[in-house]
């Protein structure tokens, strides 16, 4: 498995993502992640499913430093004092210990970033978690959190996939040394999976188009993907992606297509989205 090396954070390239999973079904399935090889697993307070994931991971008897978990307050609890209580209880319904990298869910107008950053920096101190970083941030935000913050931010996890250039984003991450997460990697499933050029590439590899996705994710330096599936034999084929590499006119093709600028998770909160 490839490592992302994100300011002492070390992200495992693919990770398992956990939205709308629930209950008995989402602990099955996070313990299969783990036995098919997933070391990263992404979830969120919004998610409701923190304690499911949990039990998850127990039931799979992995040893905790193994495993890279991630968890996410959700923005309406991102002033002084809600932030922590809100970490808090994530770590106690996870009850795995300390997370290793806690994120704040998306940005919050109506919050200082200075005290969001601050009382996300005391989870560190707190023992809550090893790790702190941003979703949802744009670059401008990117840079001023960054400046900020005491602890170094590991990542900013974001939408991204061949159908959404993140260029300005990208170029953030590099600059302060954070790693990119890309969330609704596969398009959610939708329509980028028949897109001519990328089963054409498909074909050519011997992988389907949601390999060829991630891959063209994951090979860009610092990115990381977190594909959900609620279909077990898809666990391992989303993991499947480290044994070929795309040529770089096939990386180009990709690229090419994130100029439709198709944005799949755009809710009345979100911010000023860069343009590119
Ligand atoms: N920070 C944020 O604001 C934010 C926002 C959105 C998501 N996320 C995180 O990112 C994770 C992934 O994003 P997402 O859930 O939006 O979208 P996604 O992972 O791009 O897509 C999931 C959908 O794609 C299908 N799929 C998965 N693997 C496939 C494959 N190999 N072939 C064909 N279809 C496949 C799944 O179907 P089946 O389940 O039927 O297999 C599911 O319907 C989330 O679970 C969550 O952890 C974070």
């Amino acid at each position: 498995m490839k490592i992302i090396e994100a300011n002492g954070a070390r992200i495992p390239a693919i990770g398992y993502g956990t939205y709308t999973l629930e209950g008995q079904r989402c602990s099955e399935m996070v313990a299969k992640a783990i036995e098919t090889g997933y070391r990263h697993i992404d979830t969120a307070r919004m998610y409701k499913n923190e304690a499911a994931v949990g039990e998850g991971i127990r039931q799979s008897g992995i040893a905790r430093d193994d495993l890279f978990v991630t968890t996410k307050v959700w923005w309406a609890d991102i002033a002084e004092g809600k932030l922590q209580a809100s970490a808090r209880e994530a770590i106690e319904t996870l009850g795995i210990g300390a997370v290793d990298l806690l994120l704040i869910h998306w940005p919050n107008a109506d919050v200082a970033l200075e005290e969001s950053i601050d009382a996300l920096n005391e989870t560190i101190d707190l023992g809550l978690t090893r790790h702190i970083g941003v979703a949802n941030f744009t670059s401008a935000m990117l840079d001023e959190a960054a400046a900020l913050s005491e602890a170094p931010l590991a990542c900013n996890q974001v939408e991204y996939h061949p159908f959404l250039s993140q260029d300005a984003i990208y170029s953030a991450c590099r600059r302060h040394g954070m790693a990119m997460v890309a969330y609704s990697p596969v398009g959610q499933g939708g329509d980028i999976l028949e897109n001519a050029e990328i089963v054409g590439i498909a074909a050519r590899h011997g992988k389907t188009p949601a390999q060829i996705v991630l891959r063209w994710e994951i090979q860009r330096d610092g990115v990381a993907a977190i594909p959900r599936t609620k279909t077990p034999e898809r666990l391992a084929e989303n993991l499947a992606v480290f044994d070929f590499e795309l040529s770089p006119d096939e990386q180009a093709a990709l690229t090419a297509l994130t100029l439709r600028r198709k944005r799949l998770v755009d809710p009345s909160f979100a911010p000023n989205w860069d343009r590119v």
